[in-house]
């Protein structure tokens, strides 16, 4: 049985006040999560407030990218030791927010996530096609190709120590959610595809559902076979929201 996961993206929103209030309503009502683990990842000001509000409590946090690098002349970037040093357990990996403002290419993603286990955090690993690709038929071509960036590194050991996240570009911040049925079928295309390399890593690999993902629609998404999860961004910025995805997966 995988455990079922739940990471807040929380992307570039909140002030010190706001991200004040939003812990600590999620440390308020995460009693009532049961089964999923939760994280949340936070803009990189904010995870020093992060640590010191959920340390020993169940939830764990992260950073939302890091650097390739482990340190240097590198202005104005962050790197996996420097989260690691703030106690972050999780960093997300190519989003596609990144890959799109910040060009960021499939090499340049598993290069991140090979960066993220070498400072000892586990990366949740992005993928996923637009609407264009998706309406051109070539969905499978393209969540097949980011997934083997990673996949391909090695017998799919190095996969296998992250979390996926399938995410369809056109269902991220848009209301537009993927139906369970739609979310499923690329979940168990990439489960197979991974099967294909390393049994046990499919087995036991969590494949994340994340666009659009709310209170509202959480239980049915979670409950198909392939989908473990959820990367959630809008509905992570309110701490019911937000628990109410997490206590969906009970
Ligand atoms: P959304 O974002 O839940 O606001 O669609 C998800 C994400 O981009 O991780």
């Amino acid at each position: 049985m995988r455990q079922p996961f739940v990471a807040g993206n929380w992307k570039m929103n909140g002030s010190l006040d706001s991200v004040n209030t939003l812990l600590d309503g999620i440390k308020a009502g995460i009693g009532e999560v049961k089964e999923a683990e939760v994280a949340v990842c936070a803009p990189f000001v904010f995870i020093p407030k992060a640590q010191q509000k959920l340390n020993g409590s169940p939830v764990a946090w992260g950073g939302q990218d890091l650097s390739v690098h482990d340190a240097g002349a590198y202005t104005g970037e962050t790197a996996g030791s420097m989260l690691k040093d703030f106690g972050c357990r999780y960093v997300i990996i190519g989003h596609s927010e990144r890959r799109t403002y910040h060009h960021e290419s499939d090499d340049l993603v598993a290069a991140k996530f090979q960066a993220a286990l070498k400072a000892g955090l586990i990366p949740i690993f992005c993928i996923g096609e637009t609407l264009e690709q998706r309406e051109g038929g070539i969905t499978e071509e393209v969540v097949g190709r980011q997934l083997d960036a990673v996949l391909n590194l090695d017998d799919g050991a190095t996969l296998g120590r992250g979390v996926i996240a399938y995410e369809p570009v056109w269902a991220i911040g848009t209301g537009k959610t993927a139906s369970p049925e739609q979310a499923q079928d690329v979940h168990a295309f990439i489960r197979n595809r991974v099967a294909g390399k390393n049994g046990a890593v499919a087995e036991k690999i969590r494949i994340l559902y994340g666009g659009s993902m709310k209170p509202g629609n959480a239980a049915e998404l979670m409950a198909k076979p392939d989908i473990d999860g959820g990367l959630i961004g809008g509905a992570a910025l309110q701490a019911e929201d937000f628990l109410g995805i997490c206590t969906a997966a009970n």
